[in-house]
């Protein structure tokens, strides 16, 4: 049987549960959801969502976490470690750069929300300390974009947090930070979805994110539904297959795919339920909300509510923790890859990839002011690169690893990885990644691509 991970391992199940929720629970839950799910329309997408988690989702989940652990290393070397030893086409490594790629560029853009967040919680530190209200959330959330010294700081604060992280190794601090502070943004959120109800507008909420107008579906909704699943449990792009390389072997895989997805949607759900109420009771259009809408719309209710201020700042900390806890999924690939060189120390490979996503992150950042007239398939620039790299590349790379795993990869390996599964199960599991998940990935962005 094949040992250890050089780059280090999870001590416990626990351990890589939490980093892998971690790395799934992020600004795709509480940032991203809330305003896709606003901008197609509320409850068909949600559905499609869902539907997407459970049948693409998870099975591609189980296929990254059994190629991760079953290859050792990055994601581009244990593409060619897999395909060596069942000798097949070298070809099939392209997933590791498709991945890697995809991390590279969401990182860029993710780092730059991230420093939103950070901004954020100091906005509400100076308010702490008698700096000026935000009165006015959209005037507020403007300025910030229209700055590029602001944007690039954070960024760069974020990009900071996130390389040192990293350069340390996951295993140190991470797992027990984690452990402590996503329970908290849970209830922080669950404090917030108690205010959601003291505005009556709960049941608008439900009927919003939960009662399907199937009119308002285009190939659009699907594809962004599609994307966000992959977003949202961080697949596609080889991050939890890196994590998998880290997991021990007696630890099923099944079962930690299905509570990691079961973790990052009851998040994702509780966001929505959170923040729509308070959408709904300040009179914010939901449509068109996009990337602002959090920012826009929550400052309105910790104005209204008591002890407001400490409780934004907590909500955006955390958000900033969670986002972090995110990013270093995504650096970790890169970073793991370029110490399998053997040129480079853990902490030089990390500094290096930082700086390469941190450069890149100015594309996002000056986006929105400097290059604000830029169109790219007719986004901004932070729409381009995050269009490209959820709703095409994590689409793409997932539909990849699915038949990989699924058709390719040989009998013997995956079913040794997955011992716990019955033939039934383990059977279910082949359909679902080898004919129903590429199906609907191709179904999707065929849908997409024919308008
Ligand atoms: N899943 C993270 C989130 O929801 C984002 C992410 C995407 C992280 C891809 C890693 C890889 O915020």
């Amino acid at each position: 049987m094949q040992g250890e991970s050089v780059h280090g391992m999870w001590s416990s199940r626990l351990a890589f549960i939490l980093a892998a929720s971690g790395s799934a629970v992020g600004l795709g839950n509480i940032w991203r959801f809330p305003y896709l799910a606003s901008d197609n329309g509320g409850g068909a997408f949600v559905l499609i969502y869902l539907g997407c988690i459970a049948l693409v989702g998870l099975p591609i989940m189980a296929a990254e976490i059994l190629m991760g652990r079953h290859g050792r290393m990055s994601p581009v070397n244990t593409l060619r470690k897999l395909t060596s030893e069942g000798g097949h086409s070298k070809g099939w490594v392209v997933i590791g750069w498709i991945g890697m790629a995809a991390a590279v560029m969401i990182l860029s853009f993710y780092s730059v929300v991230g420093g939103w967040t950070l901004h954020y919680a100091w906005l509400y530190v100076e308010q702490l300390f008698g700096g000026a209200p935000i009165t006015d959330p959209d005037a507020t959330f403007t300025a910030m974009l229209g700055s590029p010294g602001t944007l690039v700081f954070w960024h760069t604060v974020f990009m900071l947090l996130t390389v040192g992280v990293v350069a340390m190794g996951v295993e140190k601090g991470l797992e027990r930070a984690v452990k402590f502070l996503m329970p908290l943004l849970f209830l922080i959120l669950l404090g917030l979805f108690a205010y959601g109800l003291s505005t009556g507008k709960v049941g608008q909420a439900f009927e919003f994110l939960f009662t399907p107008d199937f009119s308002k579906v285009h190939g659009s909704t699907w594809l962004a539904a599609l994307g966000q699943a992959f977003f949202s449990l961080s697949l596609g792009m080889c991050g939890i297959m890196t994590y998998g390389a880290y997991l021990p072997r007696d630890i099923s895989i099944p079962r930690v795919a299905a509570t990691v997805a079961l973790t990052d949607t009851s998040v994702a759900l509780l966001a929505g339920l959170a923040i729509f109420p308070v959408v709904f009771a300040f009179g914010i259009d939901p449509a068109g909300g996009g990337p602002g809408l959090i920012f826009t719309s929550l400052p309105l209710a910790f104005n209204d509510m008591a002890f407001g201020i400490p409780y934004a700042i907590a909500f955006f900390v955390l958000l900033a923790v969670a986002a972090w806890t995110s990013s270093i999924s995504l650096l970790e690939p890169p970073t793991a890859f370029i110490v399998e060189k053997g040129r480079f120390s853990r902490k030089s490979a990390a500094l290096l990839a930082a700086a390469v996503i941190w450069a890149l992150g100015l594309v996002t950042a000056l986006g929105f002011n400097v290059w604000a007239s830029v169109r790219i398939f007719g986004r901004d620039l932070q729409g381009a690169v995050e269009f490209i790299a959820s709703d095409l590349m994590l689409p793409v790379g997932g539909l990849l690893i699915a038949v990989f795993a699924a058709w390719v990869l040989r009998k013997d390996i995956s079913r040794g990885e997955l011992p716990d599964l019955g033939n039934g199960g383990y059977t279910a599991w082949k359909v679902l990644c080898g004919i129903l998940a590429p199906g609907m990935v191709l179904l999707i962005l065929y849908m997409k691509l024919a308008g």
